[in-house]
């Protein structure tokens, strides 16, 4: 798809198109009832310009992390249109966010939120928050759970009789909303609509019983989109519609403005910008099995799959001709987990050849082994309309002195 940024940068390299970020953001804003708040989650890809056309067109930014923060800020998001999220927010990291203005945070437990409060009080401000709630339940079977059991994430929704008094009394923090993030890269609309009745049956449920304020409710997200594989992001022709039934039935509010809703996504805004260009290193027959080498591994891409968490690695990469039989595309690490594929069709491939990895803009090089056995970082060069707008790469190689 992009042979001359190979020829011109060097494999691994991934490619970011910004015109598949503009387009991939109206769908989504499109899917979603008039009004809502579509937080982009950074840790699906923070390389600024992308986050940076995301607000162009209206996102705000989700990050957990001080990284998260520098490249939301850096990618020109105001302090007021970030939300802080995560189970392990140091005092390092929250100081620095409050520094920068950021003052809205979702909590996953009390003490989380006396952290967060003590640290505004510190700051002379107070914080906003949601609330961030593990359901007692979940509807949606498929799809990346993360809610409706144990859990870091979200304070269990059972407890919250209890810790409601405690929760709204904490200094230099005022609860504000909820957060509900339960699921993600749900493919099953009617899943994510089961899903989303849950969540607003659930908040209306805490808002009456409880008088928790929602000011602001993050319904979540769970939008799928392709991961390293070709192929379309999910449409969800029912959402809207659904979303706004469901809406009318349990916060009618939400049309006056006196609730405001959110979403939040990542690799649904960033996901099929992003291909990976991986050069072949080496071609070897095994025991009758054909392996491709790459140099581009789980140091690259998919590497949270490599380490046998999440997704089940199965890159599909994209070529013109036929397959000429079945291989394995293994990358370049000492280690037997570097496998992006196995027994997969492939056409015929040589050394110096280059292959495409469609639809990994999300989850790609920041969601990878990086520093694993000490090879160089892919290259990411950002195009819109052709033109190349950045060329850069993560340095995370050298070793740095601390102070001791
Ligand atoms: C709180 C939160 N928000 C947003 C996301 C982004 O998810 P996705 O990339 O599937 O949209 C995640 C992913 O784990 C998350 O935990």
């Amino acid at each position: 798809m992009y042979p001359d940024l190979a020829a011109r940068f060097g494999t691994p390299t991934y490619v970011y198109d910004l015109d598949v970020v503009a387009e991939s953001r109206d769908q989504l804003f499109g899917l979603l009832p008039e009004g809502f708040h579509l937080y982009y989650a950074l840790k699906a890809n923070p390389h600024p310009e992308i986050a940076r056309e995301l607000r162009a067109g209206g996102c705000r930014a989700e990050i957990s992390s001080t990284g998260e923060l520098a490249n939301a800020l850096a990618a020109g998001f105001a302090p007021d249109e970030i939300l802080y999220t995560g189970p392990g927010k140091t005092d390092v990291e929250l100081d620095l966010a409050m520094a920068a203005g950021v003052r809205l945070f979702s909590v996953e437990s009390y003490t989380d939120l006396q952290h967060v409060g003590a640290i505004a009080e510190k700051h002379g401000t107070t914080a906003s928050i949601l609330l961030r709630v593990n359901t007692t339940a979940g509807s949606a079977a498929t799809g990346i759970r993360m809610m409706g059991r144990p859990s870091q994430f979200g304070i269990d929704a059972e407890t919250l009789p209890d810790l409601m008094p405690l929760l709204t009394a904490v200094p230099g923090a005022r609860v504000a909303g909820a957060h509900f993030f339960t699921m993600s890269n749900a493919q099953d609309e009617d899943a994510l609509l089961g899903e989303y009745e849950f969540v607003l049956q659930s908040a209306a449920q805490l808002r009456r019983e409880l008088g928790l304020p929602l000011e602001l409710l993050d319904i979540g997200g769970g939008f799928s989109s392709p991961y390293a594989v070709p192929g379309p992001r999910t449409d969800y022709p029912k959402l809207r519609l659904g979303l706004e039934m469901l809406l009318d039935l349990y916060l009618p509010e939400w049309r006056s403005g006196e609730v405001q809703l959110a979403c939040e996504s990542g690799r649904y805004l960033s996901g099929s910008s992003g291909s990976l260009l991986a050069g072949v290193v080496n071609v070897k027959e095994s025991r009758g099995s054909r392996f491709v080498v790459l140099d581009a591994g789980i140091n690259a891409v998919g590497g949270l799959s490599g380490i046998g968490r999440l997704l089940p690695a199965a890159v599909g990469i994209e070529y013109d001709g036929e397959a000429t039989g079945p291989g394995s595309l293994v990358g370049p690490l000492c280690t037997p987990g570097d496998s992006l594929a196995k027994a997969t069709p492939l056409p015929e491939l040589a050394a110096g050849d280059v292959l495409t990895v469609p639809n990994v803009g999300a989850y790609g090089v920041t969601a990878s082994l990086i520093s694993f056995l000490g090879r160089p970082t892919p290259t990411e060069v950002v195009v819109r309309g052709g033109e190349i707008v950045s060329v850069s790469r993560l340095d995370y190689q050298r070793v740095y002195e601390v102070a001791p």
